[in-house]
């Protein structure tokens, strides 16, 4: 049995018995939380985790993870083709959905768009609605999940000034959104199936962290017993902002500001005297190597086996060597995090940067559904209102302005 210890100092400090254990009767850790103001910090409670990403990403695929988090375990077979099949026959949307996301201004950002688009789904399906009937909720994730590619395609094309193409539903779900993303004159897109993995991939890393901020606005906004696609859009809305879906773009424009591998070591020097932030490594949870960064780092070479080699891959590879034989970044438990790899599969993959938000989007979307869905079912779950501590004056007389200092 471990213990793990937090101090803190201060005021309101936490003394030796001004704290409570925690026990994860999973693996029988320990957690000593201090207590602090009469309440623990929420963030405490991030301590206490087990994750397994590495499996699925390597065995699995994104429809499969989608399946497990809204159900709760993997598929049969069966179960696994009827719900592909389900997911396939739904991609397609209503003609006047195109026909408003062609009201955008010419060159309106994708996520916008997608923010917009899927709150007015609600709209178009007023049924969903009814949250507390099992049959029309399971459409309305059903139809969240498929026609979330179909929403990011168009609004891309949007954005490029190009025709929406309509969803192939004889490809998979990533194979799919390539083609509504890059088909052209020809009558069908084959995509390169080594860039529909790796797609994949990136879609299953995304799909569930938490309580992060996009997917706490999901349930916060859900806990009102609105529509999901409204709840869902709250979410879109949370990723748009540049904590939280924006740091792989950072990433890019740090690599392509240190530009060759010999400004590494003055970069890093920087870093250490606090000039700038390493972009890409660090994490509030994670201490260690985000085990998705290590997934999405192997995927990239496959991709690049595709769409040629980007020099910007070989200067983060040796940034990263340097950062961690560093002590700065030893002492400091900073590893590459998720974002450090992603955006250069990305644009591998021909993404513009405006984008990479939208494709979290649609990885997210299982994982949002998910959390929706257990808050709805959750018999003691009541609409949001988080409770707040007071710490400021208390029983203060009201003096009219006039007698105001
Ligand atoms: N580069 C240089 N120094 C850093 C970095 C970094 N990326 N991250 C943290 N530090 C230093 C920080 O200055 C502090 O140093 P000191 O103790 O001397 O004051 C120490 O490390 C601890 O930092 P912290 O602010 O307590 O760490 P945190 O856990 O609160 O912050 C973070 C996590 C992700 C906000 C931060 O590491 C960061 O800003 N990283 C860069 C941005 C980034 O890559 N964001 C993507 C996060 S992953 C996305 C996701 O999973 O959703």
């Amino acid at each position: 049995m471990t213990t793990e210890t937090k101090q803190t100092d201060g005021a309101g400090a936490a003394t030796a018995n001004d704290t409570l254990t925690v026990t994860d009767n999973r693996t029988g850790k320990q957690y000593e939380i201090p207590i602090e103001d009469e309440t623990i910090r929420a963030t405490e409670l991030r301590k206490i985790k087990v994750h397994e990403i590495d499996q699925l990403a390597e065995e699995s695929t994104y429809l499969e993870v989608a399946y497990l988090l809204v159900h709760g375990n993997l598929p049969s077979q069966k179960e696994l083709d009827e719900w592909v099949h389900e997911i396939t026959i739904h991609t397609f949307v209503h003609e006047n959905v195109k026909e408003f996301m062609q009201g955008f201004r010419y060159d309106a950002h994708p996520m916008g768009i997608l923010l917009a688009s899927v709150g007015a789904l609600s709209t178009f399906y007023p049924e969903a609605a009814a949250i507390k009937d099992e049959d029309i909720r399971y459409l309305q994730i059903i139809r969240l999940i498929a026609k979330m590619p179909t929403l990011a395609a168009f609004s891309y094309r949007h954005n490029r000034g190009m025709p929406y193409v309509y969803p192939d539903n004889d490809l998979s779900y990533p194979g799919n959104f390539l083609s509504m993303i890059y088909k052209v004159a020809e009558l069908k897109y084959e995509p390169d199936p080594r860039l529909e993995r790796a797609l994949d991939i990136l879609f299953i890393l995304h799909a569930d962290h938490e309580q992060n901020c996009s997917t706490s606005a999901v349930r916060s906004v859900g806990s009102s017993q609105v529509d999901p696609y409204s709840a869902v859009a709250a979410g879109v809305a949370a990723l748009y902002g540049p904590l939280h879906g924006g740091a792989n773009e950072q990433v890019l424009k740090m690599l392509r500001r240190i530009e060759t591998k010999e400004n590494i070591p003055d970069f890093i020097k920087g870093v250490k005297q606090g000039d700038e932030k390493l972009m890409g490594f660090g994490h509030r949870v994670y201490k260690n190597y985000d085990p998705r960064a290590k997934i999405i780092r192997k995927h990239a070479y496959e991709v690049f086996e595709v769409t040629g080699t980007n020099p910007l891959l070989d200067i983060a590879i040796d940034l990263e060597k340097i950062a961690l034989e560093d002590d700065y970044f030893i002492d400091r438990k900073l590893y590459p995090n998720v974002d450090f790899y992603s955006g250069i599969i990305y644009e591998a993959l021909g993404m513009p940067v405006e984008m990479f938000p939208v494709l979290f989007a649609i990885g997210r979307t299982s994982g949002w559904i998910a959390q929706w869905l257990e808050m709805i079912d959750d018999k003691e779950q009541k609409i949001a209102r988080p409770r707040q501590i007071y710490t400021g004056e208390r029983g203060r007389e009201y003096v009219p302005v006039g007698e105001r200092s």
